[in-house]
């Protein structure tokens, strides 16, 4: 989640074996589904918002670097089987950002691999919106899909990331340093990980 503003095609390659492609799904108060080209207006209102990309960029994101996004997620789906979700609330029909799994090719050295990740509206924070849309990608994840292992990579500044992290029982296993991009500075990454017999016995547990 640290860097979905990546904008190259993801290499199919770097994504594990998928049993099938992720599919849409809902949860008590959440619809997950897709993106489509036409999400850009509801999506650049949220990301307009400096606090939601200020881990990793520090500023908002422009309509352009939105479209450039959905454009990568759509991709992504297409050639790896797997991207994030749009995350709308069922009651309201209101577009509040997005979660769910994807390639995360900014950290090359865990690939093939895919990252939970999340990022919502201001507005929103605070109401679990981030923990009941990642409970849902890990269901798939070791559902469905039919993965080992799930990561999520959270700024380590980041407390509440990390927090979401720890809420969902991954396990933290390092902090790295990333380097640059042309989009941001260097990144401490925390690295979290969790197996599928860790989730299944956390989500029995609970
Ligand atoms: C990270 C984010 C998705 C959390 O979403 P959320 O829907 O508020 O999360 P939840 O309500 O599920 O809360 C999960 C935990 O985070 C905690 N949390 C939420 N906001 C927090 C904050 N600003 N500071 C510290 N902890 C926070 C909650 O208290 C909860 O912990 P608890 O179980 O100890 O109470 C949201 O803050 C966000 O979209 N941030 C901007 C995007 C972003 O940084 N994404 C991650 C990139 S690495």
């Amino acid at each position: 989640m640290t860097e979905q503003s990546q904008t190259a095609p993801v290499d199919p390659s770097l994504a594990p074996d998928l049993a099938v492609p992720i599919a849409d799904v809902e949860t008590a108060r959440l619809r997950l589904r897709r993106f489509a080209r036409t999400d850009v207006d509801d999506l650049a209102v949220v990301f307009a918002k400096p606090e939601v990309w200020e881990f990793p960029l520090g500023r908002a994101v422009t309509r352009d670097e939105t479209v450039e996004f959905l454009d990568t997620q759509i991709d992504q789906y297409e050639s790896c089987g797997v991207a994030c979700w749009l995350a709308t609330q069922r009651a309201t029909g209101r577009v509040i950002g997005y979660v769910g799994i994807s390639v995360p090719a900014f950290h090359p050295a865990i690939l093939p691999a895919v990252e939970v990740g999340w990022r919502f509206d201001p507005d929103v924070w605070g109401q679990g919106y981030a923990t009941e849309g990642a409970r849902a990608a890990l269901d798939q994840s070791f559902g469905p899909l039919g993965l080992d292992r799930v990561c999520s990579l959270p700024q380590a500044e980041n407390t509440a990331s990390v927090r979401v992290a720890e809420r969902l029982g991954l396990r933290h296993e390092r902090t790295l340093t990333l380097p640059a991009t042309d989009r941001r500075g260097p990144v401490n990454v925390a690295e979290f990980w969790i197996g599928a017999t860790e989730w299944r016995t956390t989500t029995e547990e609970t």
